[in-house]
C-alpha cells in the first residue's frame, strides 16, 4: 500500500460549499465586445457583418427582407447608419412603421445578432450632404442618380443612368437606425451562450437566455 503524499489537501466535504457557489450564475456580459465588432463591421469590407439583412414590414405584403451595406456605427448612440434610395419601397415602408429588424451572421465568429431598431430616413442636413460628397465621384452614386425608382420594371434588361433633373444628390438617403436591443447568438461546440442586452430603459438590461 503506498502512502498519499503528504502535500495532498483531503478531499472538500460537501457540507462545507456554500450556498453562494452552489447557486453559481454566470457573470451578466458585456455588450462593448458586441459594438467593437460592429464597429469593426462598418470599416471592414470583408466583414461578415458588413453585409446584414434588413427586414421591414409591409401592409400589403407582410414582412420585407434584404441585404444592405452597415456604413457607420456610432456606439456612444447606439446607432447604425445605412444608405439607401429615397424611391425604395423600404422607405414607404418605414416611414409608415419605422420598427425594424437588422440580422447579420458571422461564420467565422459563429456569432449572430440581431438588432431591433427603429429606423429614420434623413435626405437633408449636413449628415447626408457630407456622406454625398465622399459618394458622389464614385461608381455607387450611380445608383442614386438612376431615373428610374429601385424595383421599377424595365422593358429590356440594360443600363438607365441618367441623373434626375433637379436633384443635386438623386435619391440618396441616410438611414439612421437606432438600436433598440440586441439578441446575440454565439454558437459553440462546447455550449451556446445567448444573452439580450436591452436599451429601452434608463440604464441597458442585460439577460442570458436560453439558446
Ligand atoms: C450585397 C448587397 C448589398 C446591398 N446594399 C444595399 C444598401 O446598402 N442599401 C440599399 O438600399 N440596398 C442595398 N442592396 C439592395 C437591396 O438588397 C434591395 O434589393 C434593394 O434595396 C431594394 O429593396 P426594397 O425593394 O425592399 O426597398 C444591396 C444588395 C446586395 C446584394
Amino acid at each position: 500500500m503506498t502512502d498519499r503524499p503528504q502535500t495532498q489537501e483531503p478531499d472538500p466535504d460537501p457540507s462545507d460549499i456554500s450556498t453562494e457557489e452552489w447557486n453559481f450564475v454566470a457573470p451578466a456580459p458585456d455588450d462593448a465586445f458586441l459594438w467593437t465588432e460592429l464597429v469593426r463591421a462598418a470599416i471592414a469590407r470583408n466583414h461578415p457583418w458588413r453585409q446584414p439583412v434588413l427586414a421591414t414590414t409591409c401592409a400589403r405584403r407582410g414582412a420585407q427582407a434584404r441585404t444592405v451595406v452597415l456604413r457607420e456605427v456610432d456606439t456612444a448612440r447606439r446607432t447604425l447608419l445605412l444608405y439607401t434610395d429615397t424611391r425604395s419601397p423600404k422607405v414607404a415602408q418605414l416611414d409608415a412603421d419605422p420598427r425594424a429588424q437588422i440580422v447579420c451572421w458571422s461564420p467565422a465568429l459563429g456569432w449572430q445578432l440581431r438588432l431591433s431598431v427603429e429606423i429614420g430616413g434623413e435626405t437633408e442636413g449636413l449628415d447626408v450632404t457630407s456622406r454625398w460628397a465622399l459618394l458622389r465621384h464614385t461608381r455607387a452614386a450611380q445608383d442614386y442618380l438612376s431615373p428610374q425608382a429601385p424595383g421599377s420594371v424595365l422593358p429590356t434588361s440594360g443600363d438607365a443612368a441618367a441623373a434626375p433633373a433637379g436633384a443635386p444628390r438623386g435619391a440618396f438617403a441616410v438611414l439612421r437606425a437606432q438600436v433598440l436591443d440586441m439578441d446575440w447568438l454565439a454558437l459553440d461546440p462546447a455550449g451556446h451562450r445567448r444573452a439580450m442586452f436591452d436599451y429601452r430603459g434608463a440604464a441597458p438590461q442585460v439577460r442570458w437566455l436560453v439558446p
